[in-house]
């Protein structure tokens, strides 16, 4: 094990910022990191051996203890839910005889849920050792039971097991037509670095992975930093449940999200740029690296990039399964070789990202967009979409349709459009945004796309009349309290309280004082948790009581009110209470 973990840390320069690369690669060697494993990597790294054990912690995919030799996830989102993922695991429990959670005695199978894995227009899904595995059906099941139990090599197994497709239903500007290889980077170098950047700037690009900020002027503010080191950071986290356009876009257009970001390190003075990959994304690992070094044979990065005198490259990074690592301080945290916690912003990555330098995140689709915009000049990009809304959006569509996948829609687009094109029915409402976003009702449906109105990282969950609200609302809650990152306690405590009281309700053990408390408590949630996770766990509840408050109230066991109860009158008045409570003593007597 030493020299295995020696030549690990070798190879990675003995950086404590490639902490979760090494651990990667120790994890998938010995099934866990041992407490052997973390002396070693301490005293290799010169860190502290509490440090490591603390990453490993923090990470869905590290354990300290061995997972089985075949380590099985399936993924727990509500589409998987939705497509029978519950008997196919329960299946699975049986026929290798290991508990759900657990690892077989004979350490041969290991068997767990896990967070969405980015598969839900072909779900339901898993992971293998890390390797995704798509559309799970009896059949397979069984066939993934005998595999296991013969212990053949994965690498042996049917590729078909593995078999990953795209699904785009419907292209527009960004889909139709990828860039040639090195045309966008060639225009930038003929109009000049100033004039691309005027018309990133003309084209009104927003920021594609949701909080839309205007991504020329993060480029020019990141270029005028004095300092001689900057990075660019390519987001791709993806960890939104509902959420898997960057992996169709990693899969076919990754040169182009490539050249953007060489364009982007043109243009604000960067050498070294970063593609953060989500750990679910293991399998374009591989073919990602392919497709650099084509890049760097054909000139298009490394040194001198296309004779022009300027340098760049790109390191792939690997996520360890923690979705709060797409928010773009905690991505930088984990990239530096830390937990994934969020910083405290101000100063923003602009300013101070990854090693303290400007730094530019930026989404995959939102690099997509650019080489585009580049090519063909601003002004075709902001002819489509909205007022504040310029381009098109790529979303992910999933749910009870027809054609799940991918839809390329002009900014402005009508829900009643997209739920037509996808050939869904008899729609009980939409989960525009994942679990962070809004549910909308099926009296909404004349709303549109837009940041203004329906805004979305690109997550699009449709749900027909035969589901149950409080279904998707116990999923979203219990996702939202699985990945709270437990920095900060009006989060922390408040996502797993918010889980207990929701339940409670949900399994009719609520009173109508219950209610009102949930209410009260997702007020605090939201309005003094430290980041968007904890700021937005509460909306799946907040939303479906707003529209739906007849299904929480039938819940209730004591339905017979007091005369005179006002349900809706109380609710407002425990929001008011909440807004003068200092959540924070609140939530830690709570805890205590
Ligand atoms: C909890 C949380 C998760 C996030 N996940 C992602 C993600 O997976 N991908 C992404 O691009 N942005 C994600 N974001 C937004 C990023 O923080 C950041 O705004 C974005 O990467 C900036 O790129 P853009 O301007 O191109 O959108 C997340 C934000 C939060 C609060
Ligand atoms: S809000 Fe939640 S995810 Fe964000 S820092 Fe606090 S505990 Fe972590």
């Amino acid at each position: 094990m030493e020299q295995f973990i020696q030549q690990v840390v070798e190879e990675n320069d003995f950086k404590s910022e490639r902490l979760l690369a090494i651990l990667r690669e120790i994890q998938a060697e010995f099934r866990c990191i041992s407490k052997d494993a973390v002396e070693i990597v301490a005293s290799l790294l010169k860190i502290e051996r509490t440090q490591i054990i603390s990453v490993i912690e923090f990470y869905s995919f590290f354990h300290l203890k061995a997972v089985g030799q075949y380590d099985i996830l399936i993924s727990d989102s509500i589409t998987d839910q939705m497509m029978g993922k519950q008997s196919l695991i329960d299946s699975l429990s049986k026929q290798l005889n290991v508990a759900i959670g657990s690892v077989r005695e004979d350490g041969l199978v290991s068997l767990n849920n896990t967070s969405c894995t980015g598969m839900c227009d072909q779900g339901p899904a898993g992971l293998i050792n890390g390797y995704a595995l798509p559309r799970l059906t009896t059949q397979s099941i069984e066939q993934i039971v005998s595999l296991i139990t013969q212990q053949t090599a994965l690498s042996d197994w049917p590729q078909s097991l593995f078999k990953v497709t795209d699904n785009i239903h419907k292209s527009n500007l960004l889909l139709d037509n990828p860039i040639a290889q090195g045309e966008a980077l060639k225009a930038t170098l003929q109009r000049g670095l100033k004039q691309t950047l005027e018309e990133i700037n003309i084209s009104e690009l927003r920021g594609r992975g949701g909080a839309g900020f205007n991504t020329a002027m993060k480029w020019r503010f990141c270029s005028e930093e004095k300092e001689s080191e900057r990075y660019v950071i390519c987001n791709a986290d993806e960890g939104e449940p509902g959420t898997f356009k960057d992996r169709v876009l990693l899969n076919s257009y990754a040169h182009q999200v490539f050249e953007s970001m060489t364009v982007c390190s043109a243009i604000i003075g960067s050498k070294q740029g970063f593609l953060y990959l989500r750990g679910e994304y293991l399998y374009l690992y591989d073919q990602l690296q392919a497709v650099l070094d084509q890049r760097r044979q054909q000139g298009l990065l490394g040194k001198n990039i296309i004779q022009s005198g300027f340098d760049f490259d790109i390191e792939i990074c690997l996520g360890a399964g923690a979705y709060i690592c797409g928010e773009e301080s905690a991505l930088i945290e984990s990239l530096e070789g830390k937990r994934g916690i969020p910083r405290n912003r101000p100063p923003y990555p602009v300013t101070q990202g990854y090693l303290n330098k400007p730094t530019v995140v930026d989404n995959v689709e939102t690099f997509l967009a650019v080489a585009k915009i580049v090519i063909n000049g601003g002004k075709e990009f902001s002819s489509l979409g909205t007022d504040k809304s310029k381009g098109t959006k790529i979303l992910s569509i999933s749910g009870d349709c027809q054609l799940p996948g991918i839809f390329e829609y002009p900014f402005g687009t009508t829900i009643k459009q997209i739920l037509s094109d996808c050939g869904a029915e008899d729609v009980l409402g939409v989960q525009v945004g994942g679990p962070s976003g809004s549910f909308i009702s099926n009296q909404e449906f004349d709303r549109i796309l837009a940041f203004e109105d329906l805004a979305t990282g690109g997550s699009f969950i449709i749900f027909n009349q035969s589901r149950n609200i409080l279904d998707l609302v116990k999923n979203f809650t219990h996702f939202f309290a699985h990945e709270s990152c437990g920095f900060c306690t009006p989060c922390r405590v408040g996502t797993s309280l918010l889980k207990k009281q929701f339940d409670k309700i949900a399994d009719g053990h609520g009173s109508a004082g219950d209610l009102i408390a949930l209410d009260e408590l997702c007020q605090l949630v939201k309005n003094y948790s430290h980041c968007g996770l904890g700021q937005t766990a509460a909306n799946p509840i907040l939303s479906t009581l707003q529209r739906y408050p007849e299904i929480y109230q039938q819940q209730l066991k004591d339905i017979s009110f007091e005369p005179g109860f006002d349900l809706d009158a109380s609710l407002e008045t425990a929001r008011q209470l909440a807004d003068r409570t200092d959540t924070n003593a609140h939530l830690t007597q709570v805890e205590e």
